[in-house]
């Protein structure tokens, strides 16, 4: 019999993807570039199993059902164009592509519509999950061509993961929507990260706390409202030893690594004018953890008092979980600004509550807090800032006095916890209506003629100053970049 679909790609995602589908009741056939590889999975993992190894990419179409699905497990980037251009040929009008793999959602728009002009539909999915979601089920966001929904959600749908019985795994939009939802969801994955990280640091440096305890009390706040999967693998890490019984997380360089997607939503996020200052701030310590030669330098420059280990732990321990929560908040309703600024500049038409579902099982931000900002986008679709729903309002009041306690504490005893800060800075902006944003203005047209609007006069109005007497009265242009 004919396979349901086809996987190209046999690296841990693909396997693993492959694996699931078969386990869901789909026969699968796999191609990968190397034929060795086809081999080791066929006669290993896939051994017994209804999936049919194909040697070349002709053989590989003849033994898919038509119209034919294919799902794309390969690394992001001109890969992708490669396996798209070899598969082509043997491709009937109507046939299905999917690539699962984190590319970029410029590039996905382009395929849809090169695609679209071939006479197939080319769905850009954003997988998450890593190889254990793969495997048992991830939370899968598909985008692209709508025609090729119907066909591929039984299969999607049976492999995500689930959450209250709802599979993680809906339609998202549009061109490069998926995609760029999957992008979003990698930032905010970056910045959870950097506050779990920061929240490690206050802990070890403002009470000399051990590993141990330390990881009992993530598995603590994995009880509460911090419950999630990156909280409670953080527990994990802390208790760790390697085979000399020593905890490895001691041993492991301060030097992060990253593929892009981190990079690609704040240069997102900067050329659709919305804030995400916390993720910037995420990716930007990643950047400088890398330079590791010259922090040592000027570790040397500015040596360093030993933190003053504060007295009440408890205190504490109460300051940095609420301040994980509150900045995590900001976190999201930054990441959802640039989601919702996306959507009605590339008019995708994006349901927010119906992403934040997505999230809830299956990927790596995966947390019950996800549920609350689902409800919130229920209640009012048009939400202009997360921190504005009364649920959220609610949290923030009451972490406030702990959070600010807390930045100002680390800033005292000079240790870096530049994501926290930034959040409770962008909170403290958030909610002022009076910036010194007006001695900017009063600068930009001292200097160049560029005007302002005055608070005495309808908005949409500009005024030039002759300021120094001398300057003429020609004003400059009013755009906004
Ligand atoms: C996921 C992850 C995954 C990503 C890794 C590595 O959702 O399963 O986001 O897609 O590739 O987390 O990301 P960095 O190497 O950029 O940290």
């Amino acid at each position: 019999s004919k396979s349901n679909i086809g996987l190209i790609g046999l690296a841990v995602m693909g396997e693993n993807l492959a694996l699931n589908m078969e386990r869901n009741g789909w026969q699968v056939s796999v191609w990968n570039r190397t034929t060795e590889v086809v081999d080791n999975f066929i006669n290993g993992r896939a051994k017994g199993k209804n999936i049919v190894g194909c040697e070349s990419l002709e053989d590989f179409t003849t033994t898919l059902e038509t119209p034919r699905i294919v799902m794309m497990m390969v690394r992001a980037g001109n890969a992708v164009d490669e396996v798209i251009e070899k598969i082509v040929p043997y491709l009937s009008e109507g046939d299905i592509l999917i690539d699962g793999g984190n590319s970029y959602f410029k590039d996905t728009e382009r395929r849809v519509k090169d695609m679209y002009a071939s006479g197939f539909y080319f769905v850009g999915a954003g997988v998450s999950g890593g190889e254990e979601g793969a495997l048992n089920g991830p939370s899968i966001m598909p985008g692209g061509a709508a025609e090729a929904w119907p066909r591929i959600k039984p299969i999607l749908q049976s492999i995500a993961a689930k959450a209250n019985g709802t599979p993680c795994c809906e339609w998202v939009g549009p061109g490069g929507s998926g995609h760029f939802v999957k992008m979003i969801h990698n930032g905010i994955e970056y910045g959870d990260m950097q506050l779990i990280s920061e929240a490690y640091f206050l802990l070890k440096h403002l009470q000399g706390m051990g590993n141990a305890e330390m990881g009992d009390i993530f598995a603590r706040w994995n009880e509460g409202k911090l419950k999630s999967y990156l909280i409670e693998i953080t527990g994990h890490i802390l208790l760790h030893k390697d085979v000399t019984g020593a905890y490895l997380l001691d041993r492991i360089l301060d030097v992060a690594g990253q593929k892009g997607t981190g990079k690609w939503s704040v240069i997102n996020a900067l050329e659709l004018s919305i804030p995400l200052e916390l993720i910037a701030t995420a990716v930007f310590e990643r950047y400088l953890s890398s330079e590791k030669l010259l922090r040592m330098i000027a570790a040397k420059t500015y040596p360093r008092k030993k933190p003053e280990v504060v007295s009440n732990k408890e205190e504490l321990i109460e300051e940095i979980h609420q301040t994980l929560y509150a900045a995590k908040l900001v976190s999201y309703a930054q990441g959802f600004g640039v989601l919702k600024k996306a959507s009605e500049t590339y008019d995708w038409k994006l349901n927010l509550a119906t992403i934040a579902r997505l999230w809830r099982a299956g990927c790596i931000i995966r947390s019950t807090f996800l549920d609350d900002i689902a409800y919130a986008f229920e209640q009012d679709s048009n939400l202009e800032n997360l921190l504005l729903a009364s649920h959220f309002s609610k949290e923030i009041q009451e972490a406030l006095p702990y959070w600010k306690k807390l930045v100002a504490t680390a800033a005292h005893e000079e240790i870096s916890s530049p994501a926290f800060s930034s959040a409770l800075n962008y909170f403290y902006s958030l909610t002022t209506d009076r910036l010194p944003a007006n001695l900017i203005q009063a600068q930009r047209d001292y200097f160049g003629a560029h005007t302002f609007e005055r608070v005495d006069e309808e908005p949409g109005k500009f005024f030039h100053e002759n300021w120094t007497g001398h300057g003429g009265n020609t004003k400059s242009g009013t755009y906004n970049a």
